[in-house]
């Protein structure tokens, strides 16, 4: 199985950007942790950071046919961008929305999803391991 991971806006500055929200480990260090979950399951991911909307729309459309699944965090375009979620409609790739905190108990804006509805599950508020979660539950659905 290959899964498609992608990481939105801001998340380049894991390790130095809130880290009593987002944790101490830097975006390499999450993506060996990713490789290293993925690999004791047996899947193949493709892993990208972008600080863009379009690059992010690029990202999945020529990747889609190689994925089976997608894992996204869409970090701040999770709450506004109609863009994100139509392409992952538009593509009918299986997704899982994923964030580090819960977003849930966070500011007012940070608890909307616009992805959220085309997505089949959400995992948050578990730091790298609602990754882990996110591929365990895709490996297991698909
Ligand atoms: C985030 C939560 C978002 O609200 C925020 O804009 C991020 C990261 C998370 O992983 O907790 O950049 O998606």
């Amino acid at each position: 199985m290959n899964i498609l991971v992608i990481h939105g806006p801001n998340l380049h500055l894991l390790g130095r950007r809130d880290p009593e929200i987002y944790g101490q480990a830097t975006l390499p260090q999450l993506n060996a942790a990713i490789k290293k979950h993925a690999a004791g399951l047996g899947v193949k991911v493709r892993i990208f950071q972008s600080n863009s909307e379009g690059k992010i729309i690029d990202l999945l459309t020529k990747n889609a046919p190689w994925a089976d699944a997608l894992v996204i965090n869409p970090a701040a375009y999770t709450h506004y961008s109609y863009a994100i979620r139509d392409a992952i409609e538009a593509l009918c790739l299986p997704a899982a929305e994923v964030h580090l905190s819960d977003i849930s108990k966070r500011e007012p804006f940070r608890r909307v999803s616009v992805i959220k509805p085309v997505c089949l599950v959400q995992f948050k508020g578990e730091g790298p391991v609602s990754y882990f979660k996110a591929l365990n539950y895709l490996t297991k659905k698909l």
